[in-house]
């Protein structure tokens, strides 16, 4: 095994599908030391052979020198080649070929890493809260029934739902939640979580529109906390679709990170360093501009009812009522 075939070893880590980057990169360092030193043991047993069949000492000590000369560079570049690719993230190594949903299947190895994934925390009862009443920066049920003006009888769809952080709390208010998302192993949480709703539906989806929905056949539809990890084509393609699926007069709310935020500029800046050239994180971090955002909704057909400008942009849009029919 050579030093170039590390990076071998990453694209078996990849092709196995082996789940989270941090285990990866264990692995990774774990398979490249022992394939190191069982390279080293290889050689060591070679150097004793030629060294034992060889009588003079001169010859001797030409063949220790030879095997220091290949033996102290090849140690240096070995170490240096696995430093190097275990500090990058194996979706960077693979560059734009990895896709959402190989990207967010792989992501929650169980359901601890799936919430903290989804939103940072893994505490139970904190992730319900937030869920329910949202928090300083992001929305939850509670806020989401208050702007989409949902009572009893709303049939509501979340894009990139997770584990069913907030539509646990909020299906018990609505007639339907539905659930959509690209990872089937997000949605394996988000089913378990909750199983004891008779009115919660899920569709895994292919993260290029809302294929399985009818149109007009939502009241309300909401995406929080996905489109700052979408490329803005694919954004874009949501909230034409979220448009299409929507009944008249039904509101939509998006949010996404704002870049105009100096705060959120700043995360840019330090997230734009790892995201050069082709390679590219797929779930990488993604800014948008409140103008940016009013351009998307408004360009598909929606009247903006909201913006808000925090570090989050939040747009309350809605699709316009059919003109009232005539008497005659
Ligand atoms: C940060 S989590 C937020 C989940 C949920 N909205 C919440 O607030 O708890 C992002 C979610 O978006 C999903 N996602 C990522 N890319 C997607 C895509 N292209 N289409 C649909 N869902 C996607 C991920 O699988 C993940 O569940």
């Amino acid at each position: 095994m050579s030093i170039f075939s590390a990076s071998q070893v990453v694209k078996d880590v990849v092709a196995k599908k082996w789940r989270g980057f941090k285990q990866q990169r264990r692995q990774l360092l774990v398979v490249s030391i022992a394939a190191y030193l069982f390279e080293m043991t290889i050689f060591a047993l070679v150097g004793t052979l030629i060294w034992k069949s060889v009588e003079h000492q001169w010859t001797k000590g030409r063949i220790a020198l030879i095997l220091i000369a290949v033996g102290l560079p090849l140690s240096l570049g070995w170490a240096w080649a696995v430093l190097k690719l275990s500090r990058k993230s194996v979706a960077s190594l693979v560059g734009q070929k990895e896709t959402y949903k190989a990207w967010w299947n792989s992501a929650p190895t169980d359901y601890e890493a799936a919430k903290r994934n989804v939103y940072g925390t893994k505490d139970e009862e904190d992730f319900r809260k937030r869920g329910l009443a949202g928090d300083q920066q992001s929305w939850g049920a509670k806020q989401l029934i208050e702007v989409g003006k949902l009572a009893k009888e709303a049939v509501v769809l979340e894009i990139g739902c997770g584990v069913a952080r907030i539509g646990r709390e909020i299906a018990p208010y609505l007639k339907e939640w539905h659930g959509g998302d690209i990872s089937s192993a997000m949605l394996e949480f988000a089913r378990e979580r909750t199983k004891h709703l008779s009115n919660v539906f899920f569709h895994e989806l292919s993260g290029t529109g809302l294929g399985f929905a009818a149109n007009e056949s939502f009241d309300f539809i909401y995406c929080t906390i996905v489109f700052m990890h979408l490329d803005k084509e694919d954004m874009y393609e949501y909230i034409r679709e979220a448009f299409r699926v929507l009944r008249p007069g039904g509101r939509a709310y998006f949010d996404t990170w704002n870049l105009l935020n100096d705060n959120m500029f700043r995360h840019f800046l330090q997230t734009q360093q790892g995201n050069r050239g082709d390679s590219k994180v797929r779930n990488r971090n993604q800014y948008s501009t409140p103008q940016e955002m009013l351009k998307y909704v408004t360009s598909v057909g929606f009247r903006t009812v909201g913006l808000i400008e925090g570090e989050l942009i939040k747009i309350i849009c809605e699709k316009p009522g059919r003109e009232p029919t005539s008497d005659f």
